[in-house]
C-alpha cells in the first residue's frame, strides 16, 4: 500500500507540475519597481480585449507568428466573422497566422532594428517584465524617438501608447542620474487615466501569455481530470489487491 501511495503521489506531483505556471524570468534591472499584471489565464474577456489592443497598437510592427486567428477565435469564444471583421487587418484570412505587415528590412531602416516576434516573449522575459516594460517608457529628449525605457536603456521601440498614457517623466535615484522609475501618477497628458492604462496594458500581457501557450487552459482542465482518474484508479487497485490477497496468510 505504501508503495502505491508513493507512486500515486509521484504521478500527481508530475501532473500538477505541468499545471503550475512557469516561473517568470528574473528581471535584470535593479532598483526598478517591477509591476505584476496578475494575469488570469482563464479570463477570456481580458484575452479578447488584449487581442484587440494588440492588433490596433502592436501588430503593425510585431508578429505573433505561431498563433492563427481561428485558433484565437475558438479559444476565446469569439465568432469567426467578428474576428474577421474587427481583428484582421488588410488581406489576411481567418486561418492565417498573426503576422505583421512590416517587413524586417523596413523595421531596420525605420527603427534601427526589426521589431522581434512576440509569440514567446512572456515565456522568455516573464509577464512581469513585459508589463513593466509597457509601463516603463519615459521622456528622454536625447533618445531617437523621444522616449526611453527603464527596462531597456536606449530601446528602439518608440512609446507607441503615448497617446493613451501620455509621456511620463523619469524618476532619478539617489545619484541624481540613474533612472529608477517613471512618474506614472498625475496627468501625463494621455487619453486614459493611470488605472485605465494599467488595465489596458495588463490586457495586452494577458493576450501575450495566452498566445505563448494557447493549449494551457486545455492542459489545466485535462490535468484535473487526470488527477481525479488516478485517485479513483488507486481505490480500485487497492480493492483488487485486497481481493487477491485475502486468502493468503
Ligand atoms: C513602430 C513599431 C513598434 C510598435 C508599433 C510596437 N513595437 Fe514593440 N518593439 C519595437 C522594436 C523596434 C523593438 C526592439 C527594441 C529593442 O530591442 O531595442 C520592440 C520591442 C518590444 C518588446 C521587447 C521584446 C524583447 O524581448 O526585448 C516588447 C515586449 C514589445 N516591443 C511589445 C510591444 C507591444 C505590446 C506593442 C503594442 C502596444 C508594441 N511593442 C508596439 C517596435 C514596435
Amino acid at each position: 500500500m505504501r508503495k502505491i501511495i508513493h507512486i500515486v503521489v509521484a504521478a500527481m506531483v508530475f501532473t500538477v507540475g505541468g499545471v503550475v505556471p512557469h516561473a517568470a524570468a528574473a528581471p535584470a534591472a535593479t532598483g526598478v519597481e517591477i509591476l505584476d499584471p496578475r494575469v488570469n489565464p482563464r479570463d477570456r474577456d481580458a484575452i479578447q480585449r488584449g487581442a484587440r489592443n494588440f492588433v490596433n497598437y502592436c501588430l503593425g510592427c510585431h508578429s505573433v507568428k505561431y498563433l492563427r486567428y481561428n485558433r484565437l477565435a475558438a479559444d476565446t469564444g469569439m465568432p469567426e466573422d467578428l474576428v474577421q471583421e474587427h481583428l484582421i487587418l488588410g488581406e489576411q484570412e481567418i486561418h492565417d497566422h498573426m503576422l505583421s505587415a512590416m517587413a524586417p528590412e523596413d523595421g531596420e531602416a525605420w527603427l534601427g532594428m526589426a521589431p522581434p516576434d512576440l509569440s514567446l516573449t512572456t515565456r522568455v522575459r516573464g509577464e512581469k517584465w513585459v508589463y513593466t516594460f509597457l509601463n516603463g517608457f519615459y521622456r528622454d529628449e536625447g533618445a531617437t524617438h523621444g522616449a526611453n525605457n527603464i527596462l531597456q536603456e536606449g530601446t528602439s521601440m518608440p512609446h507607441m501608447l503615448a497617446g493613451l498614457q501620455g509621456m511620463p517623466e523619469p524618476v532619478y535615484g539617489d545619484d541624481g542620474e540613474t533612472v529608477v522609475g517613471v512618474q506614472r501618477s498625475g496627468d501625463a497628458g494621455g487619453a486614459l487615466s493611470e488605472a485605465e492604462y494599467l488595465e489596458f496594458t495588463a490586457d495586452i500581457v494577458s493576450f501575450m501569455v495566452y498566445a505563448a501557450e494557447p493549449i494551457r487552459a486545455d492542459r489545466e482542465r485535462i490535468g484535473i481530470w487526470v488527477i481525479l482518474f488516478l485517485i479513483v484508479l488507486t481505490g480500485v487497485f487497492y480493492l483488487l489487491k485486497r481481493e487477491y490477497w485475502k486468502d493468503v496468510h
